[in-house]
């Protein structure tokens, strides 16, 4: 009976299945038709403005170039999609004009920056990335689309999945940190947030993969700058997320800035032509970087606009953001022949499927809903939502003295330092159209958690920059009176993000000095930061028993922050990106490779430094909880593996402390010996899994052979037979550890 009642039901699921394939493929043809059809009617310099890309003058995130008139560009059929364009009125406005106004009416995409929520603003993206925790990123990324789409946006620029090794470099704070496993898995998770299963509906919106490739690897940690990667980096660290946005059906790629192997990115047909749209066989668009097309010129590849124009559509990039070359010098590059028509066909094809894919051509107003601006952007339902993501991207760093959670036996609370009654520099970089006034501040969110019994006194006591010292003794004196001293300290939120680069990572002006005069009244602190990438610590790490990473957490950083002082949510943020000791020590990062002089304690000729250890002083993987967690031996279902065989890893997690908690099991192999070197553990899977105090539970992995191959540099893969170690743990720096052999040929 049982098994009848499964057959059938398997049989439900496979016509249903069947038919959702079926109409998905009925739909795609209508689509493409659709396009075609379009196409058709279209005039060679209609199919060059719908490559073109304009920014808004109201908000630009770039230096404007043209003072063109937006309206009368569309009017004159040269605007394809806008960007920056701000709220529901002025974008209806502008619809209006090309749908009413244009030959064909065709509607315009408009384009924004939603990198971690619109209004409504979630934590920077590596500070969610710290959450390992997929299901919430995309729920982050959900409410982002949500309120985007309600007022007038339908593409934003996100995920930035660069991977990226260097904390000097700004942009560290829009990505997912420094590892290409738990970076691709994120990449997916942010894009299935932003669209949804249905690009149609009203309020998903079309993702962006950027910057495509290698932005994050850019010399000395400076924007922009020189990039220099070989092919095997590329493939084994900088494509992955990128590959893996495709796979997830991220509808757009943008190109970066850098150069790659002497070509910048924009202009590589090697990458974007060959690897994107032929070796992944990408269908949707491209557009450039701000200008990027342009920037060919500055770069030294193209001696004009002309120039710039011929490479970047040559190489596959389907649309000119800001760059005014396309419209101003593809119509003529073809009618000489020197373009191909074919090239523009194919760009014009791509960019008319997102549209039909977002349903602007059957409704261009669709995005633009006041009644929904108003009942959903801030809404209650969104805050909860990202206060959760806030307080699930928490590290704890240190918490020697077990002052954390903070008592109830604290009735005098001081509270000092520049970020703590600073809700405008919680939001972070990037934060769309997100607004201080709506934030919680750290001293708000402490003020409201704590009873009435409970005294809050503040200080501010220095600028985040510059040498005033005037205020110290004032925050010296809070700190006197208090039982305990919550210190706020970090960056302002344009310290990281774009062209934010710096050299120096220490707290910046004179922070670690207040530090050091709180310090000195020997009342414990808790040292609270707030800053957009990895900070060096060094000092601090050694001088100050209570540390917590809070990053830039956006709207509900004050109430997340209370959360966790107080205890109502136990810390379990994991790092995504190493700290270093020093700037000298940069790039430091777990998977690093062993050399042919590993080091060796008291040993002169091995790698490493006369002043510094070789590892960072907070790892990939690191992050503390109220409570601790104990691993079991690791069990392996057989020491030797078949290529078709699976692996199963088991090891039991016990809470041992005195709090319930949540805690990220972290699973790292070792090839160690293989026709190319490899890391000394890379990240292949983890599992977060919540245990109340005395609970303990059988978690297990499970590997296969994609898990132990590499790409080689021409993008093929490989896995030598031989030993493997396999380690697990709650950091990389804490595992059990077990070894297999993986044999060749069949069983
Ligand atoms: C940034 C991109 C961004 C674009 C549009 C550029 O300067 O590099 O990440 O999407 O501006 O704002």
């Amino acid at each position: 009976m049982i098994v009848k009642e499964m057959k059938r039901m398997a049989l439900c699921l496979f016509l249903l299945l069947f038919a959702g394939s079926v109409w998905s493929a009925a739909k795609e043809d209508r689509t493409e038709q659709r396009v075609d059809s379009v196409l058709r009617l279209m005039t060679l310099s209609e199919k060059i403005g719908q490559m073109n890309q304009v920014s808004s003058k109201e908000d630009p995130t770039g230096q404007l170039t043209e003072c063109s008139n937006e309206e009368e560009l569309i009017r004159s059929g040269q605007v394809g999609s806008m960007l920056n364009v701000v709220g529901v009125e002025r974008t209806r406005h502008l619809q209006e004009i090309a749908v009413n106004d244009t030959r064909l009416h065709i509607p315009l995409i408009f384009a924004l920056d939603v990198v971690h929520g619109y209004k409504t603003i979630s934590p920077v993206p590596l500070a969610e990335s710290c959450s390992w925790d997929m299901d919430l990123i995309e729920k982050s990324a959900r409410v982002a689309a949500e309120e985007a789409t309600a007022s007038g946006i339908q593409w934003t620029f996100a995920p930035m999945v660069d991977i990226a090794r260097d904390p000097r470099w700004g942009r560290v704070m829009e990505g997912s940190g420094e590892d290409p496993y738990l970076g691709s898995a994120i990449a997916k998770a942010r894009v299935r947030g932003f669209q949804g299963t249905d690009l149609s509906a009203y309020n998903t919106m079309a993702a962006c993969a950027k910057h495509f490739v290698g932005y994050g690897a850019a010399e000395g940690g400076r924007d922009y700058n020189t990039v220099d990667i070989s092919k095997q980096r590329l493939r084994e660290l900088y494509l992955p997320p990128f590959s893996a946005a495709a796979d997830a059906g991220v509808a757009t790629f943008m190109n970066s800035f850098n150069e790659v192997m002497g070509v910048p990115a924009t202009g590589s047909t090697y990458l974007v032509r060959d690897i994107l749209k032929g070796e992944w066989n990408f269908p949707g668009v491209v557009v450039s970087d701000w200008g990027s097309v342009a920037e060919l010129i500055p770069h030294g590849v193209a001696e004009d606009k002309c120039d710039a124009a011929q490479l970047a559509v040559t190489a596959g990039c389907d649309m000119d953001m800001e760059g005014y070359c396309y419209v101003s010098s593809l119509e003529k590059l073809v009618l000489e022949g020197v373009v191909s028509e074919s090239l523009i066909d194919d760009a014009v094809r791509r960019i008319l499927r997102l549209k039909f894919d977002l349903g602007l051509f059957d409704d261009p107003y669709r995005y633009c809903d006041a009644e929904r601006e108003k009942a959903e952007i801030l809404s209650a339902e969104h805050r909860k939502v990202v206060r959760e993501m806030a307080c699930k991207s928490i590290v704890l760093l240190e918490n020697r003295e077990g002052i954390l959670p903070l008592d109830n036996r604290c009735k005098n609370i001081g509270i000092v330092g520049p970020l703590a009654d600073n809700p405008d520099d919680m939001l972070g970089s990037w934060c769309a159209r997100g607004d201080g006034k709506d934030a919680i501040g750290i001293l708000q969110g402490i003020k409201q958690a704590v009873g009435k019994g409970v005294r809050i006194r503040y200080a501010k006591g220095c600028e985040i920059e510059g040498d005033d010292r005037s205020g110290f003794s004032e925050a010296v004196q809070v700190a006197e009176n208090s039982d305990v001293v919550i210190v706020c300290v970090g960056e302002n939120r344009f310290m990281s993000g774009e062209a934010a680069s710096r050299t120096r990572l220490t707290l910046p002006g004179v922070q670690r000095e207040l530090l050091k005069a709180i310090k000195e009244t020997g009342k414990p602190i808790v040292l609270l930061l707030s800053n957009g990438r990895p900070l060096v610590l060094d000092w601090e790490k050694e001088n100050i028993g209570t540390i917590v990473e809070c990053w830039q957490l956006g709207s509900e950083a004050g109430n997340a922050i209370a959360d966790v002082l107080f205890g109502k949510y136990n810390p379990s943020g994991k790092l995504t990106m190493s700290f270093p000791y020093n700037e000298g020590q940069i790039p430091v990062y777990y998977n690093a490779k062993s050399t042919g002089r590993p080091y060796v304690p008291n040993v002169r000729y091995v790698t490493r430094y006369l002043d510094c250890p070789n590892v960072s002083l907070y790892s990939f993987g690191y992050g503390l909880s109220y409570t601790r967690f104990e691993y079991g031996e690791l069990k392996l279902d057989k020491d030797t593996m078949f290529p078709g065989e699976k692996l199963r890893i088991d090891v039991s997690v016990a809470n041992v402390g005195n709090y319930d908690g949540e805690e990220t099991v972290q699973l790292y192999i070792r090839d160690v010996c293989s026709k190319i070197t490899r890391p000394e553990k890379e990240l292949k899977g983890f599992k977060k899994v919540f245990l109340k105090k005395g609970e303990r539970t059988d978690i297990s992995f499970e590997l296969s052979l994609a898990d132990l191959e590499y790409v080689l540099a021409d993008g093929s893969r490989e896995s030598d037979p031989g030993l493997f170690e396999v380690f697990v743990g709650g950091n990389p720096d804490d595992v059990k550890k077990a070894e297999f052999i993986l044999v060749q040929g069949d069983k």
